[in-house]
């Protein structure tokens, strides 16, 4: 298998630049996991299924078709055939995503194709559950923190198109999506076995990307 590096950690802790950059630096392939597990939310309430019914979500896991690109510089995900990029991220999908993902069919489905999707590798893959489920032969395993403050502040930059997303109600709601991934019995976030833990609290981004990429040329 050629390079697959798994990178895990909360939410806002900086995975996706972290995880694109890399791939750019190494001419990789990206996948975004949590893109897959939001598209999956997006779809259940468009389809007015009752997210927080772990029954009714399961009966209907296996329905939408999801699709996504894989270039760093442009990322793409699509739920039969629209591309819901954008729609993804809204507060609403963002606070039921975790009710979601923590359906094991849910879980199974989007593993599977997580799987397909790495194949033979050359891809950096970032999630929750990277180097503990899908991808544990890894060869680089990541789990990137952040403190409870810094990731809320990159959160709410990320969601400055909602005026209601301020740092305290964003705070708030990263901790309970973060308890409520951390403590679920499906695949819950974890550092991995033998993963290195990096704090990119003191970290530029091009810092967290160099130390990457020195932990996947020591590897090879
Ligand atoms: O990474 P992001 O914050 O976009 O992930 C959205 C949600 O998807 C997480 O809060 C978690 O519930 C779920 N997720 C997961 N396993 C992954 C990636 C994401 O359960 N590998």
């Amino acid at each position: 298998m050629s390079l697959v590096i798994a990178i895990d950690g909360p939410s806002g802790s900086g995975k996706s630049s972290a995880s694109k950059g890399v791939a750019r630096a190494l001419g990789l392939r990206y996948l975004d996991t949590g893109a897959m597990y939001r598209a999956m939310t997006w779809w259940m309430l468009n389809q007015g299924v009752p997210v927080q019914d772990a029954e009714a979500v399961a009966a209907r896991a296996g329905e939408p078709v999801l699709e996504c690109g894989t270039d760093p510089d442009a990322p793409t995900i699509a739920v039969d055939g629209t591309d819901v990029s954008g729609p993804i991220r809204t507060r609403e999908v963002t606070n039921a995503v975790s009710a979601v993902s923590a359906v094991p069919a849910v879980r199974e489905r989007l593993v599977a194709l997580q799987r397909q999707i790495i194949g033979t590798g050359g891809i950096v893959v970032e999630g929750r559950d990277i180097g503990s489920v899908v991808a544990p032969d890894a060869p680089v395993k990541i789990f990137l923190t952040a403190s409870e403050e810094a990731r809320a502040q990159r959160r709410a930059r990320d969601l400055a198109a909602d005026p209601a997303a301020t740092v305290e109600l964003t705070q708030a709601e990263q901790a309970r999506r973060d308890r409520l991934d951390s403590t679920r019995k499906a695949s819950p976030l974890t550092k991995a076995e033998g993963a290195v833990e990096i704090d990119s609290t003191g970290l530029s981004l091009p810092e967290v990307i160099e130390t990457v990429v020195r932990l996947a040329k020591e590897s090879t």
